[in-house]
């Protein structure tokens, strides 16, 4: 890997104003790249826009509303003059038994976790086919692999996307446009520390957590990254349908 390994590369990113999609984003600056970066969170979105200076611009949008990704994908290939490349990072939890999951809870986990990643790509594709093909990365979660109680719905979200990808990845190939999931485990962004911290003893919540991994840790964002950036670029050029876990050996443990 080279400093400039995306040099030029134009990359869409949803999910980018925090957590790992924001990991993504500066990896892919600081290698040379382009960045269209969307997310619902205008604040946090407008301040890691700046961060990044004029290699990205920031749409705000939500990713399950469809008229507004196909407006704004349309706006991000304007601005960098076409897509080459997709990260799919934005996403939400949902830590309940399914007896407590409303309708309404139910139908927005799958809006944003499924829907949304399937309306950015059908908004992306025919930019891709028109750079001559390109790189997909929808961020599912080891959660789609193997199952964790109490999450029914973003399970159910999460193996879907992976799923989805694997069936665009076949429709896509002709276009040389690869299609890949990254399965992260337990990651220490904002969306993981709610997951321990509303609990009675959140270190010992976070303790129970480590143990479910090989590795005993959680990840640093930019360990994502590693793997996305290693997805969305030529050194993977062989790869495509399949769902990497980057999970500390969380889903054979
Ligand atoms: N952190 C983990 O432990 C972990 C584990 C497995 C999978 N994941 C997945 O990784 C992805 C990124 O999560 P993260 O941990 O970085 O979380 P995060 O909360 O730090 O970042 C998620 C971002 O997505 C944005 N977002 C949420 N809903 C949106 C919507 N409807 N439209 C547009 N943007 C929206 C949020 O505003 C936020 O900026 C998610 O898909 C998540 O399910 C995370």
């Amino acid at each position: 890997m080279t400093a400039t390994e995306h040099r030029d590369r134009r990359f869409v990113i949803t999910g980018a104003a925090s957590g790992i999609g924001l990991a993504v984003a500066r990896m892919a600056v600081a290698r040379g790249a382009q960045v269209g970066l969307m997310d619902r969170d205008a604040a946090a979105l407008g301040a890691a826009a700046d961060a990044l200076g004029t290699a990205a611009c920031a749409i705000v949008c939500d990713v399950s509303d469809a008229a507004a990704v196909g407006a704004a994908v349309a706006q991000a290939a304007g601005w960098l003059g076409g897509v080459d490349a997709v990260v799919n990072c934005a996403g939400i939890d949902l830590l309940a038994p399914l007896e407590a999951v409303g309708d309404a809870d139910w139908a927005r986990v799958l809006a944003v976790n499924l829907t949304g990643p399937m309306l950015v790509c059908r908004a992306a594709l025919p930019h891709l086919r028109q750079a001559g093909g390109g790189t997909i990365v929808n961020v599912a979660s080891a959660a789609g692999l193997s199952p964790l109680p109490n999450r029914t719905a973003y399970c159910a979200a999460k193996a879907g996307v992976i799923m989805f990808g694997k069936a665009l990845s076949i429709e896509a190939a002709p276009d040389g446009i690869r299609v890949n999931a990254v399965c992260p485990g337990a990651v220490d962004t904002p969306l993981f520390r709610t997951s321990y911290e509303s609990s009675d003893v959140p270190e010992q919540a976070l303790e129970h957590i480590r143990q479910r991994y090989a590795l005993r840790r959680v990840a640093a964002p930019e360990e994502l990254a590693e793997a996305i950036l290693y997805l969305s670029g030529q050194r993977s050029s062989y790869i495509t349908g399949t769902a990497l876990a980057v999970d500390g050996g969380r889903t054979f443990h």
